[in-house]
């Protein structure tokens, strides 16, 4: 019998809430006919993982230290073909991917990133929107290219900044809408008839 329901592989590199928000998702029906089929980690004790682990999904460490950066990204990407895995959810994965990993699952690698891109990429957006002094940021959901942060966009939430925030109250109220979009862009990653005209989607 052919598989009908899509596989998804979540790549991870710390506490893995936006894991388990599309684990909720799938298990909800949020995002319909999915499984979650592996969660990979590059650094060992993750808390993703042991999260991921008491829900009874699979998990792996893939230590990045001792290996060039492909021979790493040669490592995931055998494991998530083993898991054969439809579509990549970097969620708080905090490495560039190589040119040839992206290349390998062109169109199919998602990541979510705390700012409205293309403003604020990199490690800290929600910090570098404060800094900045704009009273709107929010969250990105995007196709991953080569570049950081950078692919054709999904979807994006507006987040309004406060005069009394700090960058753990914004980072907070930035992480519930970074759930919700998350879930959101993998179901129609998956399930709606989309195509990308120069870097937007239709
Ligand atoms: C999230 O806020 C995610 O957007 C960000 O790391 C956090 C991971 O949290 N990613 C980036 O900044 C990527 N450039 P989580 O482990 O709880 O999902």
């Amino acid at each position: 019998m052919p598989e009908t329901k899509k596989r998804i592989g979540i790549l991870i590199s710390g506490r893995g809430s936006n894991m388990l928000a599309l684990a909720d998702a799938v298990r909800d029906g949020r995002i319909p006919d999915a499984d979650i089929a592996l969660v990979i980690s590059n650094v060992a004790d993750a808390a993703g993982l042991t999260k991921a682990a008491a829900r009874g999904i699979a998990i792996i460490t893939l230590d990045h230290r001792g290996k060039t950066h492909e021979q790493h990204d040669q490592a995931m990407a055998a494991a998530l073909r083993e898991a054969r895995v439809d579509v990549v959810c970097l969620a708080g994965y905090m490495r560039l991917l190589s040119p040839w990993f992206t290349n390998e699952f062109k169109g199919r690698v998602l990541n979510i990133h705390p700012s409205l891109l293309p403003a604020f990429p990199g490690l800290h957006g929600a910090r570098d929107a404060l800094s900045y002094g704009v009273k709107f940021t929010g969250c990105t959901v995007h196709l991953v290219d080569e570049h950081l942060d950078h692919g054709p966009i999904l979807k994006q939430a507006v987040v309004p900044v406060f005069s009394n925030d700090t960058e753990d109250s914004l980072s907070a109220r930035i992480l519930v809408e970074e759930h919700r979009i998350y879930a959101e862009a993998v179901a129609m990653l998956l399930h709606s008839d989309w195509r990308i005209e120069g870097r937007s989607f239709k």
